[in-house]
């Protein structure tokens, strides 16, 4: 055992704490409250996710740790509070902002993710690499999933805090995320010890999709079943079922692509199909990845599915295709 740890594990506990009962019950809320609200954040999930906030001021968790007898220094070091510059004292980390409180495997408070209300920079701050928080190393929420991702041997992959949340609203409890970095092999591992197939629900704009061809090798290398759910208009997950509801996000999970079928919906974004040249150039991206395919079935399913999007002959692009094959050898 490690006193220091202890203590830190202590103090987060109490300042999510904290923070949640001043979203709830004080004036320091309200304004708070109402931006939550304005994005559809239910009591329920505030109290699921133990959502709180910080107030817009120096001391308010300075002087509440004092209070209980908490090295300062210490804490500073822990990631709750700042050194005042140029001065001697300290003072709150977090202020003026939504306190998202992440978790261990096993339900300990070991960081916050704080977000801003409304527009402004950092959109989010976090806490800083501890004694008890790696980054690289934690899921969001997977300490109230992981029974979920166990039963069904599936786990939901999100970008942020807000797509978690709201697909656990709409009935998915087997959901984590990671912190705003991307993907390591650690996390991919620790997916893999739980998991025989993750589900990538990343954002439908370009930076999401780039993301989700970025953790496709990842998560395959570990030996896990990859699909890919699409949302449409660039939206988020979040924004997804806000705009559309829980059943249509429904049936954009159900009809989560392959990876084969992702890349090459990704790779089409880049070519302009009723042009020769670009029929082409599309052709040329994809018969790589139908190449690659160690099943002729498969091979054959994407080949027929190019040769009627590109009105060209399924001959034609076999023939490429097995060209391709004997090269790859
Ligand atoms: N992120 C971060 N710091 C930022 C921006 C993003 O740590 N300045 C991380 C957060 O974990 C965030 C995730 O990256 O949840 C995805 O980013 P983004 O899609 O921009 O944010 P959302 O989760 O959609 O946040 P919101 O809906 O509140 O705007
Ligand atoms: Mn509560
Ligand atoms: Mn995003
Ligand atoms: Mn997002
Ligand atoms: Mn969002």
């Amino acid at each position: 055992r490690n006193p220091e740890k202890e203590r830190l594990l202590e103090a987060y506990e109490l300042s999510a704490k904290l923070y949640h009962f001043l979203l709830k019950n004080t004036e320091h809320g309200t304004e708070a409250m109402r931006y939550l609200r304005s994005r559809g954040m239910s009591d329920k999930m505030i109290d699921q996710f133990q959502i709180g906030y910080a107030p817009d001021r120096w001391d308010t968790l300075v002087q509440f740790l004092e209070k209980r007898s908490f090295d300062l220094k210490e804490m500073e070091k822990g990631g709750l509070l700042s050194a005042r510059h140029e001065q001697d004292g300290y003072l709150d980390r977090f202020r003026g902002r939504i306190m998202f409180p992440i978790h261990d495997r096993t339900g300990n408070v070991i960081a916050f993710a704080g977000r801003i209300l409304g527009e402004g920079q950092p959109k989010y701050l976090n806490s800083p690499e501890t004694l008890l928080f790696n980054k690289s190393r934690t899921l969001y929420n997977l300490h109230q999933s992981k029974a979920s991702i166990r039963k069904s041997r599936q786990l939901l992959l999100f970008e942020g805090y807000g797509d978690v949340i709201s697909a656990w609203e709409a009935g998915y409890h087997n959901g984590v995320a990671t912190m705003g970095t991307s993907l390591t092999e650690n996390q991919a591992a620790l997916m893999k010890s739980i998991a025989d197939e993750v589900v990538i629900v990343y954002d439908g704009d370009k930076a999401g999709m780039a993301a989700a061809m970025k953790v496709i090798p990842l998560l395959e290398g570990v030996g896990l079943r990859v699909k890919i759910a699409l949302m449409s208009d660039g939206l988020d997950p979040d924004e997804y079922i806000r705009k559309f509801g829980a059943e249509r996000f429904r049936h954009v999970m159900e009809t989560a692509v392959s990876t084969t079928k992702f890349k090459l919906i990704y790779l089409k974004k880049n070519h302009i199909l009723l042009e020769e040249d670009g029929k082409i150039a599309y052709a040329k991206d994809a018969l790589p990845i139908i190449a690659a395919l160690h099943s002729s079935t498969e091979r054959e399913v994407y080949l027929r599915e190019l040769s009627s999007e590109l009105n060209l002959s399924y001959e034609s692009l076999k023939q490429d295709c097995n060209l391709l094959r004997q090269s790859m050898q």
